[in-house]
């Protein structure tokens, strides 16, 4: 069984990984269990972004999803706190004896993107608008063979959202529609998206299961953050995963409570 799990930076930011990367460590302990970890952090570059004294921008699409907008020195942050945050779940992993080996989708070429040339926003005064798409990208491609080959050696593949661009750039891609890319790439079984939530809430409520139709219809009421999650749940089961979870992982065992428990989102 192969699970593809995704981290939110939103968790990381407040630091209380250890119990899921414990729940982690203990269903590896069962032999045919195989998972590839794809990790978030929002919240962590934007920190960064203002230490260094560049001003963070969000964008809206016309559908309502809001982005990070990611400009050269933008993109360079990004893939530096990335690598910092990366490191950090390898290492955390390494204290529960997992072997992990982490990377970014440039490396083994794993993660190809296109770069958005014209962003189609929504500005200030409610106007539609084209800007310069900056360093931001669409997944076109997952090449499996590097973690094929890490996952048949026994390691446990921790993944940062930076794709390689088809002109050699280093590119922001969204790190909830990675997951799900790279769960369909790998035949995955299911995907697993934790947060600093229980799940999808509507009006005010968790949504405990849907169908993939159901999850399509409700896209457009869903909340920034929220609504990349579920489009990637949707974009998994598109391409053959049985089941995408959205999930807390604040909780006191985040995986098993995901993969059993009742406080969670299960899109099927
Ligand atoms: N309908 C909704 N139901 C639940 N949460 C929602 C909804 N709409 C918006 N949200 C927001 O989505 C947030 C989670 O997404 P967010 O991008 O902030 O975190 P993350 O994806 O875990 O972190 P990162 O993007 O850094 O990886 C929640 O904290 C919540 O505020
Ligand atoms: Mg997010």
């Amino acid at each position: 069984m192969i699970t593809v799990i995704k981290i939110g930076g939103s968790l990381i930011a407040s630091g209380p990984v250890e119990n899921m990367l414990g729940d982690i460590a203990r269903l590896l302990t069962t032999e045919s269990e195989k998972i590839v970890l794809v990790h978030g952090g929002g919240k962590i570059i934007t920190e960064y972004s203002e230490r260094l004294g560049v001003k963070p921008t969000f964008i809206f699409s016309p559908e309502g999803i809001r982005s990070r907008y990611t400009d050269k020195e933008t993109a360079d942050i990004y893939n530096m706190v990335m690598g910092k945050i990366n490191s950090q779940l390898v290492l955390g992993l390494a204290i529960k004896g997992i072997r992990a080996f982490g990377l970014s989708g440039i490396d083994g070429w794993t993660i190809r993107a296109e770069r958005k040339k014209r962003l189609l926003i929504i500005d200030e005064k409610g106007r539609k608008r084209a800007i310069e798409g900056g360093y931001t990208g669409k997944v076109k491609e997952v090449n499996t063979g590097a973690l094929s080959a890490l996952i048949s050696a026994g390691y446990l593949p921790v993944i940062s959202p930076v794709a390689m661009g088809f002109e050699g750039e280093a590119l922001n891609i969204d790190g909830d529609r990675t997951a799900a890319a790279i769960a369909a790439a790998l035949k995955a079984d299911r995907l697993v998206i934790f947060t600093d939530v229980e799940g999808l809430l509507m009006d005010g409520k968790l949504v405990e299961r849907m169908e993939r139709g159901e999850a399509k219809e409700t896209l457009r009421k869903v909340g920034p953050g929220m609504d990349k999650k579920v489009m990637a749940c949707i974009e998994a089961l598109e391409g053959g995963v049985r089941e995408s979870v959205i999930s807390s992982g604040l909780v006191q065992h985040p995986l098993e409570n995901a993969l059993e428990g009742q406080h969670r989102t299960v899109i099927v």
